[in-house]
């Protein structure tokens, strides 16, 4: 059962924990992506949800989100402009100046932590405990690039000038930590920034930019906007004077806006079909926690879910492990995310064409081990899906479902489940779970994704210690991976000056 791995698994983050908080001894900030099951995170949780409860659901970044809307041209032009004419004073500032504003960002994205789950959850059923993590993350993204600015200015034989303006454009299954990350990731370099937050998540947008200007970023060095994506986003994407646009959405989304204009400078993470390998030297249940976990935190609209798992020996085996899958995933608390026993939420929007036809339909050879049903009449709680079956390059392998969907597939060898791992056409996030050195070799050496985890579930990057980003269909544009030491480079160009001794 998953909830009686839970020992298990805050032993592990906590070491991890740990050893992140050791590298910055030295440092004025921690790492504070923590277990979700850590005792002092529940207790910070029931605190959390306790204030929440006392403020008005009303309160909580709706002003701020409704001042942000624009409906016409000539004002969004005064907007863009405003940034922009901005952006020159804040890239002149040294960057110690700007580290200091940023990292008063990260603390109080922290002072704000029971505002911003509780807006996540109201606005998109994110979990208590998955909304958490995202609090912690925005905050570590703060202190990692106040100091990644620092860095930025010691590069030597270069002079770095950041584009005036980047335009930051999240998606809504992450609304914190996302545009948190990409809007301080521009800030950092200098450059200025325009948020659009996803429409369905406007209201945990606005909150994280409350954050920004009460720490003191200057209202016209950062802004926040509302627009329709029909309308007036188009012309917001192609504006000239955006330098870069930071995209996190669907390989659609950016095969749009290219479409728009194909010079745009597009730095984008798009969408992922990920696995995790298990072979039969893996510790089981381990493996069938992460699994689980992976593939059904925040009811797996995630793009580093785990959307299938790839058993790899005979059909004894593979019996053994999807019986203990089935029996974890039957186990799961379901419900809606006001309760902290909940261990999966509901979808935060209904279900579209693709979605449905995921939770509705079979393959030939496929079965249910686990059916999906829709719970109640808003057609977004639905309990999870386990197919068993899945076939090398069937539908199901090769598409992006983005919900609580998990598939099993079944290979004679390691090599064979690399192969079924390498053949979709994004590479996000991998999985493999082995005791076995040389079975880790053979897969580091030939996973294709960008973020490859061995023993351990393939969700939940951690800001510095796993720089997150994607290869082949899961990346679009420039920039290298986010919350990792070259992601500032991204946001402008280098000109070569002479070497100082
Ligand atoms: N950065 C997010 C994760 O690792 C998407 O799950």
């Amino acid at each position: 059962r998953v909830g009686s791995n839970r020992q298990q698994n805050r032993q592990t983050e906590t070491t991890e924990s740990l050893s992140a908080e050791a590298q910055h001894a030295d440092g004025a900030w921690k790492f504070t992506n923590t277990a979700d099951s850590d005792p002092a995170m529940r207790a910070n949780l029931e605190w959390a949800k306790a204030i929440a409860e006392r403020i008005p659901t009303s309160k909580l970044g709706v002003k701020t989100a409704a001042e942000a809307e624009i409906t016409d041209h000539a004002e969004l032009d005064k907007f863009i402009q405003k940034i922009k004419l901005g952006a020159r004073a804040w890239a002149a500032k040294p960057a110690a100046e700007r580290a200091d504003i940023l990292h008063k960002v990260g603390v109080e994205i922290t002072r704000r932590r029971a505002d911003l789950i509780e807006v996540a959850g109201a606005e998109l059923g994110k979990g208590l405990d998955q909304a958490d993590v995202e609090v912690s993350e925005a905050a570590d993204f703060a202190h990692y690039y106040a100091q990644q600015a620092l860095e930025l200015e010691k590069v030597n034989g270069a002079e770095f000038s950041p584009v005036d303006v980047t335009l930051v454009t999240p998606p809504w299954n992450f609304p914190l930590a996302i545009p948190a990350g990409g809007v301080l990731a521009a800030l950092a370099a200098g450059s200025g920034a325009i948020l659009k937050p996803a429409s369905v998540s406007k209201r945990c947008g606005a909150i994280i930019a409350e954050c920004l200007w009460a720490a003191g970023v200057p209202a016209d060095v950062f802004g926040l906007v509302n627009v329709g994506e029909k309308e007036l986003g188009k012309e917001l994407v192609t504006d000239k004077r955006i330098g870069r646009v930071v995209l996190t959405g669907g390989a659609e989304t950016a095969e749009l806006f290219r479409s728009w204009d194909p010079t745009l400078k597009l730095m984008a993470e798009t969408s992922g079909k990920n696995s995790i390998i298990v072979t039969p030297s893996a510790d089981l249940d381990l493996a069938v926690k992460d699994i689980v976990n992976s593939a059904f935190g925040h009811a797996g609209q995630k793009c580093s879910a785990c959307s299938y798992a790839i058993l790899v020996g005979s059909a004894g085996f593979s019996k053994r492990v999807r019986n203990q899958i089935v029996d974890a995933v039957k186990s799961l608390n379901i419900g809606w995310a006001d309760d902290l026993s909940v261990q999966m939420g509901p979808l935060s929007v209904e279900p579209g064409e693709k979605l449905m036809r995921g939770l509705t339909k079979l393959e030939p050879g496929q079965r249910w081990v686990v059916e999906p049903k829709q719970l109640d009449e808003t057609g977004r709680l639905w309990s999870p899906g386990v197919r068993a079956g899945v076939e090398v390059g069937s539908e199901y392998h090769m598409t992006e479902y983005f919900g609580p969907l998990l598939g099993i597939m079944r290979v004679d060898t390691l090599e064979e489940a690399i192969m079924a791992q390498n053949l979709t056409h994004y590479g996000l996030t991998a999985g493999l779970h082995s005791l076995d050195a040389e079975e880790i070799n053979l897969w580091l050496n030939n996973v294709e994704a960008g973020n490859v985890y061995v023993n351990r579930g393939i969700t939940g990057a951690i800001v510095q210690r796993q720089p997150f980003g994607g290869w082949k269909r899961s990346v679009v544009g420039e920039g290298a991976k986010a919350g990792g030491p070259n992601y500032l480079f991204g946001f402008g160009e280098f000109t070569a000056t002479e070497l100082k001794p």
